[in-house]
């Protein structure tokens, strides 16, 4: 898959997001990935940079990934919002949705094993409903998003841990299930080619 065809280069539609970011941060990693995080918005370093997740709940999240075998350019990392909300508010209900037709090109694109939302920003876009982030942590869920059925696996935001110590633990089981469950996949695979 070519990810140019999914790279949001010129885009108008909030005119508040217009005015405070310096670029459109798009995903990266792997366009064929099993894991896709999902994140809420570019913060001050992203919006710099250009790339999701490089500030300090960015270096969670990699070293996380690391310690669990994989780099940043083996699983793919992406926003709810593509642009730097100002004072790094929350994105608005508008801006999700004027947002949404890009995020939702990008999932079918990667077609990925499990989306892991990263904080209630995400969880509650793509699930639909309200949710408990602490509660919900690690648990699974299906959601059908752009009509196809999803594997949607709640995280906490790993900035939480950065702030809330008691969340690390959290954060950590959360992403050991992320990856039990595509280690699970490939297993399943490698199995088949012992026969
Ligand atoms: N927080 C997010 O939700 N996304 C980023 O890219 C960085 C911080």
């Amino acid at each position: 898959m070519d990810t140019d065809a999914i790279e949001v280069r010129d885009c108008t539609r909030c005119s508040a997001l217009c005015e405070s970011r310096s670029r459109i941060v798009n995903g990266v990693g792997a366009a064929d990935a099993d894991l896709l995080f999902v994140g809420e918005a570019p913060g001050e370093n992203e919006d710099a940079e250009g790339e999701p997740f490089v500030g300090r709940s960015g270096d969670v999240l990699t070293d996380a990934l690391r310690d669990r075998g994989l780099a940043r350019r083996d699983v793919r990392i992406t926003n709810c919002v593509r642009c730097r909300p100002p004072e790094n508010r929350d994105p608005t209900t508008e801006e999700l949705a004027n947002c949404r037709a890009y995020l939702e090109r990008e999932i079918d694109a990667v077609d990925p094993e499990v989306v892991v939302t990263l904080g209630k920003v995400p969880s509650e876009h793509l699930l639909e409903r309200s949710v408990a982030v602490t509660n919900e942590a690690g648990t699974l869920h299906d959601a059908r998003i752009a009509g196809t059925a999803r594997r949607v696996l709640v995280c906490v935001h790993p900035a939480a841990t950065l702030y809330d110590p008691s969340q690390r633990e959290t954060f950590a089981d959360a992403l050991d299930e992320a990856v039990s469950l595509i280690d699970d996949g490939e297993s399943g695979q490698s199995r088949l080619g012992d026969f």
